[in-house]
């Protein structure tokens, strides 16, 4: 019993949006994260479709569980735990998950924890960087979400500080992205465009930072348009786009209201460590702008590497673990799958 709550062996699934992910980890070892997208199926929708990645999850559920077991070198014998994403996410891509993972629990007569997928994208840092520090701030930036939160218990206490009240950030850069022609998803192209171009070339708005706006709130709509209508004035004007310079901009504009929000909320709420997760976290400006900004006011930045930054099974496994380990009562079997689940309802039962 002792060996179980020390280092538990959990089996962890996500599919809150387009990735399946399944991963096993004991304690804080990471021991497989085996990811299945269906990306390249909404790429030429320009988006996620909902019931593509519902069907897509379908038939890479159980070949991924599959890879994770031989990856991680167990059987579901071995399982001690599972866990999965009860929400927030895609209801239809959410159910497929949720299902899985309880046909899994209730064969292998296993507890299961349906949990929050906020949550789980912070303690998967667990696996990379050690135990959490109590109290830390989160800012998880991905293309569903962009949340600031103060942490004292990533089991049971997540306190919500501010959101977009808008689009997520990498919606933002996923729209850009579409203006400019470059593909699905926008982050990692918008990454490696601006790195040719100049950050300074045009001054596109901050948003939210005047001096009645909420403080630790986001909204990037605004940005989004004033690029479109950027770009447009040029096109019409019959002008090259400057590429490299526009991408480079509109980065640093989202990157430049992240950071200086996420020491904010730092010194607001007396944490001495930022943790940065989702898929936004890849983005390299934002790292190092946040490490410098960090540096400044003696606060210390925790990122996962970018493979744990976007949706996958590891993260969900982690939190499970975490679970386990701190003797959190399981959900019940009946569990329900919640797209709006909110952030304080770490795990649902
Ligand atoms: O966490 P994630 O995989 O899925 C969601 O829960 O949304 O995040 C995906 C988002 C997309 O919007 C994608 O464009 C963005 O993360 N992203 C990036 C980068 N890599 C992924 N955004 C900016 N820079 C990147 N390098
Ligand atoms: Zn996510």
């Amino acid at each position: 019993m002792t060996a179980l709550k020390d280092s538990p062996l959990v089996l962890g699934f996500e599919t809150s949006c387009d990735e399946t992910g399944v991963g096993i980890v004991r304690g804080n070892t990471l021991l497989a994260d085996a990811v299945a997208s269906s990306v390249e199926e909404h790429a030429r929708f320009g988006g996620v479709v909902p019931e593509v990645a519902s069907r897509a999850h379908l038939e890479a559920m159980v070949p991924t569980v599959q890879r994770a077991l031989s990856d991680a070198g167990v059987t579901l014998a071995d399982i001690d735990a599972i866990a999965v994403t009860a929400g927030p996410g895609l209801a239809g891509a959410l159910l497929v998950g949720a299902a899985a993972a309880k046909a899994y629990a209730l064969a292998l007569d296993k507890p299961i924890y349906g949990v929050n997928h906020l949550a789980a994208h912070i303690c998967v840092d667990q696996l990379e960087h050690g135990p959490l520090p109590e109290g830390c701030v989160a800012m998880l930036v991905s293309g569903g979400h962009s949340s600031l939160l103060f942490v004292p218990d990533v089991t049971g206490d997540v306190q919500p500080l501010g959101q977009t009240i808008d689009d997520a950030a990498g919606e933002a850069f996923d729209k850009v992205a579409r203006v400019l022609g470059l593909g699905f998803p926008g982050g990692p192209l918008i990454d490696k465009a601006a790195r040719e171009g100049d950050p300074e070339a045009i001054a596109f708005p901050r948003g939210l930072t005047g001096p009645r706006d909420a403080p630790l709130d986001f909204s990037f709509s605004g940005l989004k348009t004033a690029v479109a209508r950027w770009v447009e004035r040029r096109e019409r004007a019959g002008d090259k786009i400057p590429l490299a310079d526009v991408a480079a901009s509109f980065q640093e504009a989202v990157v430049d209201v992240l950071t200086r929000k996420a020491i904010l909320a730092c010194k607001e709420s007396g944490a001495d460590h930022l943790l940065i997760g989702g898929g936004v976290a890849a983005n390299s400006r934002l790292r190092v702008l946040a490490e410098e900004r960090a540096a400044k006011a003696g606060i210390r930045v925790r990122v996962p590497r970018p493979n744990l930054c976007t949706d996958n099974g590891a993260m969900v496994a982690a939190l499970g673990s975490e679970l386990v380990r701190r003797g959190r009562t399981p959900s019940h079997l009946d569990f329900p799958s919640d797209s709006s689940q909110a952030v304080v309802d770490v795990v649902v039962r």
